[in-house]
């Protein structure tokens, strides 16, 4: 991982701030034995069985950038409505030119439901993104991930084996719990969730889709992120002796059954590692070195963040505040690098910055390198499909459940 700058500056420019780029290419992570590679999430544990990447042909991983640009843009012109692809706003600039929307997982998700015609839609994030949206396309429509190693460390958080353990531990208890996963989960979570009356949220709906279930059972589970979910109840009114976090590796979650009675909210052990970098101490130090700043974070931040910052949001909602502030403001920002850096060149008007001068990419995001990109285009230009993503019908019908109760749930 690069950072260029000591951890005691903050000053708001791309020069001394961290670098996007991690220093090893995606396809010398792919060979090593499975890792999340280097960056924040270097230290969580992968699942054994997390999708690896086979090595990509040579051609494309010695092309130069501007190569893979042309060859890029000439499959995508020569296979023209037949594909669509999808970028998420962490992913590097040399992706998102390519892609036809670029948003938050919201409206990935939307936008992955709006192209019925298109024989593939190639998804460039990570994995549980590509899952929803096979589960959100029709049959014949090919999802594809350019790289399979693109997953997300806080969605590897919650297995289905340990749900379902916990399901049942709840014992009588669950029939109150109404079950709500975020979109950064597995299809066999989403699909847990649906089978179990639960609905899906992002975290540009969370508190939307809190008030659902709060409106059909006394409690909710909330998977996989912990803070997203004690944000969101929270700024809902509700104590935080009235949350407690489930620990998949202790009985009962390391509570006890009166507690469990009690609380409204079962947290689970999950987080980012990208996001959990942001701390209280970064916040003052931008307010102290640039009076009048705005700060504004993801909500994936742990709560002291979300209380100290001005306001939190999803990464299109952050988007939105930067660029709809209509006097020249300084932002201090705390969510991915990538995003940020793209705000910050996008809106010269602003002074825009990331709060950790030294918070990396998220690695998995980072694996979508243009060399994948070129490699499955012109695959899918010959006929062949590769790296497609497939959720087995027995899980994406209760998932499609959920995320479509998540789609028609509105404020
Ligand atoms: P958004 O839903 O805001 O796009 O966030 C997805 C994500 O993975 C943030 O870490
Ligand atoms: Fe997952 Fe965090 Fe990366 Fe988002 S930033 S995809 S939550 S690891």
């Amino acid at each position: 991982m690069t950072a260029t700058t000591s951890a005691t500056s903050s000053a708001p420019n791309a020069a001394t701030s961290c670098s996007t780029r991690l220093l090893t290419d995606p396809w010398v992570i792919d060979a090593e034995p499975p890792s999340y590679g280097p960056g924040a999430s270097m230290g969580d544990r992968i699942p054994l069985a997390a999708p690896r990447q086979g090595e990509i042909p040579e051609e494309y991983r010695t092309a130069s950038e501007e190569e893979l640009h042309d060859r890029i843009r000439a499959a995508k012109e020569a296979l023209g409505s037949r594909v669509v692809i999808l970028g998420h706003f962490y992913q590097r600039d040399e992706v998102v030119a390519h892609a036809d929307y670029v948003g938050d997982s919201f409206q990935l998700a939307t936008a992955a439901k709006s192209h019925p015609e298109a024989e593939a839609i190639v998804f460039c994030g990570v994995h549980f993104m590509a899952e929803t949206a096979d589960i959100l396309s029709r049959p014949e429509q090919a999802v594809i991930l350019p790289n399979l190693a693109a997953g997300c460390s806080m969605a590897d958080m919650a297995d289905i084996d340990q749900v379902e353990d916990c399901w049942e531990q709840l014992g009588e208890l669950a029939e109150d719990v109404i079950p709500v996963t975020y979109m950064n989960s597995s299809a066999a979570i989403k699909g847990f969730v649906g089978r179990h009356g639960g609905i899906v949220c992002t975290s540009s709906n969370a508190a939307t889709v809190l008030e659902w279930a709060f409106a059909r059972g006394q409690r909710v589970l909330f998977l996989p992120d912990q803070h997203l979910g004690r944000n969101t109840a929270r700024a809902m009114g509700i104590g935080l002796d009235e949350m407690v976090m489930w620990n998949p590796n202790r009985p009962l979650g390391g509570n006890t059954p009166e507690a469990l009675r009690e609380a409204k909210v079962l947290l689970w052990f999950g987080f980012c590692s990208v996001h959990k970098r942001f701390t209280v101490d970064q916040i003052d130090k931008a307010r102290a070195e640039h009076p009048g700043v705005r700060v504004i974070v993801h909500p994936e931040c742990p709560m002291p963040v979300v209380d100290a910052a001005d306001e939190s949001g999803s990464t299109d909602i952050i988007r939105r505040a930067i660029e709809e502030a209509s006097e020249p403001t300084t932002f201090a920002i705390g969510t991915e690098i990538t995003l940020v850096q793209r705000l910050a060149a996008q809106n010269p008007q602003h002074t825009v910055f990331c709060l950790d001068p030294v918070v990396c990419p998220c690695s998995t995001m980072y694996r979508i390198h243009p060399g994948y990109l070129a490699w499955v285009l012109e695959s899918l230009q010959r006929g062949e499909i590769v790296n497609r993503i497939s959720v087995d019908p027995s899980v994406a019908e209760p998932a499609r459940l959920a995320l479509e109760r998540m789609l028609a749930a509105r404020p």
